[in-house]
């Protein structure tokens, strides 16, 4: 099957590189000549695990290559991609759909045949009417059938995430466009994939109730962990405790600095806006929001508490820049919040990201320093930092990091470390929800 993928981000990039390996034959196009020029030259603008051996591998097969023009891969296409980017409009947090439209009115122009467009990108519950009313705008009589099918894949786990997805959701009322999509993605079935057709708004619908559902389930351990420090408690024990319950899952419990990315904050306020719209307000969904605004900003707080609240002019030593490891994504990550905080409490940073340097010079303030690893940054700091839960923070040398800090002080966002290991290697040790040598009866009894 012939497939053109509009848009070379994470899930253009990676959705098209997948689907060439599955057999078909995919064009990425991108308006960015310079980003296809060095796909061209096997060289992948972004960071993640497996997509250069994957795309290099594709484009020697002859069934992946690029394009900054759409019109030869949309004449010869069964299925049309719109996996462009979908950002936060300024303003009023509406997902800003405008180049999506532009895709959809290039693509009715010169579509051959019977051509599904699929919308990839997350889109608002009824973008899937608007982009067929763009298409019957521009050429009326294009044989065109608009579905929607969103994508769940996460960063760093890209590749895994679409080929073995929990479930592929379509979004169409149409027969014909449905064998086409079950056609697409029959090479992912050889164990059972779970495909799920449903009606097209509510296939964006569900994108958008996903994203919401994790992000506020990580708010929602991140506010017990907040509990724990005040009652004596242990967030991962309660995480575990209640993650056992089948109902539940275990997954996303896992407390930490507030979530970012690309994805949860932007969806999420999108969803809220749409919702508000239609005079359903979601207040969860909205509380969600305000509660990891807030934590990604007061997290800052644990740096000052774990120098006994003396920070003007001493150093902070950050590990970890992106919003989680295995990614040099930085949008939305909590250290551009703390960051700020800490340069605005007076302190001087000093920072390390495996992957996400090149990214975080040009989004975060000029008065940052940079180091080229752990125990570089760490030389002379007043404290060390652990924002993103990269495997090279994961087991590092105390000893060596005692005798280069200036005092031994590790906040540890991401609770990698065990409270009473560090207490006896001899640092002052701050994490998420995991109070040291506190029993709950004690601190209830001083709230007394
Ligand atoms: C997310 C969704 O998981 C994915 O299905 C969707 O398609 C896009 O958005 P992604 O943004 O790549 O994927 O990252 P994810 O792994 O979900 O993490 C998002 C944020 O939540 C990160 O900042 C991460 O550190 C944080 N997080 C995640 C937690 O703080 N605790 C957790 O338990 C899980």
């Amino acid at each position: 099957m012939r497939v053109a993928m509009i848009g070379t981000g994470y899930v253009g990039l990676v959705s098209g590189a997948c689907f060439a390996d599955f057999g078909h034959h995919v064009t990425c196009i991108d308006k960015d000549a310079g980003k296809i020029a060095m796909l061209r030259e096997g060289r992948i603008p972004i960071f993640e695990p497996g997509l250069d051996e994957l795309v290099a591998r594709n484009c020697a097969a002859g069934r992946l290559d690029f394009d900054t023009d759409l019109t030869r891969a949309v004449k010869e296409a069964e299925t049309v991609f719109i996996a462009v980017g979908t950002p936060s409009r300024r303003g009023d947090g509406h997902a800003d759909l405008s180049y999506v439209f532009a895709a959809a009115r290039e693509i009715a122009a010169v579509a051959e045949g019977f051509t599904v467009v699929v919308t990839k990108s997350t889109v608002p519950v009824g973008t899937g009417d608007e982009v067929e009313r763009v298409i019957r705008e521009t050429r009326p009589e294009a044989d065109i059938s608009v579905v929607s099918n969103p994508e769940f894949l996460r960063e760093g786990a890209a590749i895994e995430d679409f080929k073995r997805p929990d479930r592929v959701v379509v979004g169409t009322e149409d027969p014909r466009a449905r064998s086409v999509m079950a056609a697409l993605y029959r090479p992912l079935s050889l164990n059972q994939l779970p495909l799920m057709f449903t009606a097209r708004r509510t296939s964006e619908l569900i994108k958008y109730a996903g994203n919401a559902f994790l992000a506020m389930k990580i708010t929602f351990i991140n506010e017990m962990a907040d509990l724990c420090e005040q009652v004596g408690a242990n967030v991962q024990d309660v995480a575990r405790g209640i993650g056992l319950d089948n109902r539940i899952g275990a997954k996303f419990l896992h407390a930490g600095p507030g979530y970012g990315g690309s994805c949860f904050p932007k969806d999420t306020l999108a969803l809220t806006r749409t919702a508000q719209q239609v005079g359903t307000p979601l207040r969860i969904v909205e509380t969600v929001i305000a509660v990891n605004d807030v934590r990604k900003l007061a997290i800052a707080r644990k740096v000052e508490k774990a120098l006994g609240g003396q920070v003007r002019g001493r150093t902070a030593a950050i590990l970890g820049l992106t919003f989680k490891p295995n990614t040099d994504d930085m949008r939305d990550s909590p250290a551009l919040s703390i960051i700020h905080a800490l340069l605005d409490k007076g302190m001087r940073v000093r920072a390390f990201d495996p992957e996400g340097m090149d990214e975080a010079r040009k989004v975060l303030p000029a008065a940052v320093e940079y180091g080229t690893g752990p125990y570089d940054v760490a030389q002379d700091a007043d404290c060390l930092v652990i924002v993103t839960e990269w495997d090279a923070f994961r087991a590092l040398d105390f000893d060596r990091m005692k005798a280069i800090l200036r005092q031994p002080v590790l906040v540890d966002l991401r609770n990698i470390y065990v409270p009473d290991q560090m207490a006896q290697l001899g640092f002052v040790y701050e994490s998420v929800g995991r109070p040291v040598g506190q029993s709950a009866e004690e601190n209830l009894d001083a709230a007394e």
